[in-house]
């Protein structure tokens, strides 16, 4: 999933269907540049390719859901699998099927569909998928993976990845709290109060050094791709730290772990190799004081998960005491009420 910023700073991701009529049109799995963004992120690529290639068996079917280019097809065609089946509802599917005929992969099945229309004769037995939206879940893709699974996936079938993992961190570094406060200090002497608390309650996308973070992260919980249900589909990720000295943070960060087959990790957290998901910042309205004596709660939920809405979060810290939190959708509603015309 590739970011396209739309309101907030967090980006937006989408072939939706109706992205014609979007003003992020050019920016949609329609567009050579998503998929050239993705295809240079080594480390996400290349992780799947080993998975791919670890996993995928001559006796094997398997299914690629979202295939964009069809680069996981190709790989799992290269890995020598029987048959391939390449899905995408974008338009640009049409494009991946003629790479895929001019570098000699004859065994790979398109299909323009979605997960509601598509209609397989065969059950397949590995669905790869590359899904995850920055901090896993900005992009609408899980639940349409699982009806996806559910429907296709033989007993005993594989999943890639198989478990992902939400984590958090928690942000330190007094630059981005100036960046933060930016319109708080009278730029220009001019008074922003109207809009100055807004980027302390907003997430956007950022790439943060590990010095930025404390060293002690979150784990706020993990997705195991076979077993969860569309109806578990947790909503709320919680988890605890103990900070091993005294700090004062200015935001949270979020990011996703992923274990695409056994001894196949692939991280997009601070200090992990730089990806294209980066990590989303979840700033804190107020500065927050850490210290080893008190254990806290880090909680991050994301609110909606519908395709072609954009991605509100909630998030909290809280160390038993005191507590902090943000609900995104709020503060956007407010922002976004507002009829045209002479004021
Ligand atoms: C993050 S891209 C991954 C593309 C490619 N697999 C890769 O690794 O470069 C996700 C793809 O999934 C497709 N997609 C999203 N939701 C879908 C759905 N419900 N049914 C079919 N395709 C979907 C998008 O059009 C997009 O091409």
């Amino acid at each position: 999933m590739i970011d396209i910023s739309g309101n907030s700073g967090v980006g937006m991701s989408s072939d939706k269907g109706s992205d014609q009529n979007s003003p992020n049109y050019r920016m949609s799995y329609r567009d050579v540049a998503m998929h050239k963004v993705m295809l240079q992120d080594v480390v996400r690529t290349e992780a799947y390719e080993k998975s791919i290639s670890d996993v995928v068996r001559p006796e094997h079917t398997v299914l690629d859901f979202g295939c964009g280019t069809g680069i996981l097809a190709m790989f799992a065609a290269r890995a020598g699998a029987k048959r391939v089946i390449a899905v995408d509802r974008s338009p640009f599917i049409k494009t991946a099927q003629e790479i895929a005929l001019k570098n000699g992969f004859e065994n790979i099945d398109f299909y323009h569909d979605d997960h509601q229309s598509l209609q397989l004769d065969e059950q397949v037995d590995v669905i790869v998928s590359e899904w995850m939206g920055h901090c896993l879940f900005y992009e609408a893709m899980l639940e349409p993976l699982l009806a996806t699974r559910d429907r296709f996936l033989a007993q005993d079938g594989i999943m890639i990845p198989a478990q992902v993992s939400l984590h958090a961190g928690l942000v330190c570094d007094e630059d981005l709290s100036d960046d933060l406060s930016f319109l708080a200090e009278r730029p220009y002497d001019i008074d922003f109060s109207p809009i100055s608390h807004v980027p302390l309650q907003q997430t956007d996308l950022v790439t943060l050094d590990p010095e930025s973070i404390l060293k002690d992260t979150a784990h706020l919980g993990s997705l195991d791709m076979h077993r969860i249900s569309k109806s578990d589909n947790p909503r709320v990720f919680s988890g605890t730290i103990k900070t091993s000295k005294k700090s004062r943070i200015f935001a949270l960060c979020g990011w996703f772990s992923a274990e695409l087959s056994p001894g196949v990790r692939l991280g997009t957290g601070p200090n992990d190799l730089p990806t294209h998901w980066d990590q989303v910042l979840f700033p804190l309205p107020e500065p927050f004081t850490v210290d080893a004596a008190r254990e806290l709660t880090i909680t991050i939920s994301p609110l909606t998960e519908q395709v072609g809405k954009e991605q509100f979060w909630y998030w909290s810290i809280t160390d038993g005491e005191k507590t902090v939190s943000v609900n995104e959708q709020q503060q956007q509603q407010e922002l976004a009420e507002l009829p045209s015309g002479k004021l």
